[in-house]
């Protein structure tokens, strides 16, 4: 990895992935944090679904709000029915894009490599790629959680990333939408493990049932730089309230 070329901002970045869920009338939610006074010490990204990322993006305009994407297809353009790519979403307004989610592997068999080739072609559009990596239960139970993360982190983290260009988020699967979350120790040894993988800059979120009464614990711990927040993030008031807990 490169030493960063730039300062990286050093407040918090609270991202909400709403995952398959949201219609036009969600707009009210976005309305919602647009017309809230921006929290101190953190940053706001909201990652609607592809349907909505145009329309928020260009109500997000000019805001304190950032609009992103939850994923994106590793070629430019082409025969890939249904796809849609990086550069797609960046044309949309998208700042960021989320790949690599356990959904995505899970439903879709994603793999390092095509995170990899992701990552890298959210990269060739401009973007922000937010990485996510995380074990099983089973992974966990058996021992090998750093061992997993280090060969996620390996296949899939393009050699060539900067901070100002990748996040890596930790997000436990067993943690996600589940009201589980790792002890603060927990995410303490893997986000060392990760900044000292990755090096120094790289942002590293943590996401897994992150809510409004756990957000201050999860954010005080060394090495986490933010959230990556799914069920949460779909009621402006507790995005905002978990975004709070940043200061
Ligand atoms: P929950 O916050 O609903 O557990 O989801 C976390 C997540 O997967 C964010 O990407």
């Amino acid at each position: 990895m490169k030493p960063p070329a730039t300062k990286l901002p050093t407040s918090r970045l609270i991202a909400g992935n709403w995952k398959m869920n949201g219609l036009k009338v969600s707009v009210a939610e976005l309305d919602l944090l647009l017309a809230a006074a921006p929290p101190a010490g953190a940053e706001l990204l909201l990652c609607p679904p592809a349907t909505l990322v145009a329309s928020f993006a260009r109500r997000a305009s000019a805001s304190h709000v950032r609009i992103g994407a939850q994923d994106c297809h590793w070629a430019q353009s082409g025969a890939h029915t249904g796809d849609i790519s990086a550069e797609m979403l960046a044309d949309a307004g998208a700042s960021h894009i989320i790949v690599g989610h356990s959904e995505r592997r899970a439903d879709h068999g994603e793999t390092d490599s095509m995170v990899r080739r992701k990552a890298e072609a959210v990269a060739r559009a401009g973007c922000i790629a937010i990485l996510c990596v995380g074990e099983s239960l089973e992974q966990r139970d058996s021992g090998q959680t750093l061992d997993v993360i280090s060969r996620q982190l390996e296949g899939s983290v393009p050699t060539d990333s900067v901070p100002e260009g990748l996040v890596i988020a930790y997000e436990p699967v067993w943690a996600i939408g589940t009201g589980h979350t790792p002890t603060t120790a927990q995410v303490a040894e893997v986000h060392a493990a990760i900044a000292g993988r990755m090096g120094a800059g790289f942002r590293l979120l943590y996401g897994g049932s992150v809510k409004p009464s756990n957000a201050a614990e999860l954010l005080a711990v060394p090495h986490v730089d933010g959230a990556l927040v799914g069920g949460a993030s779909l009621k402006a008031g507790d995005f905002l309230a978990i975004a709070g807990a940043a200061a």
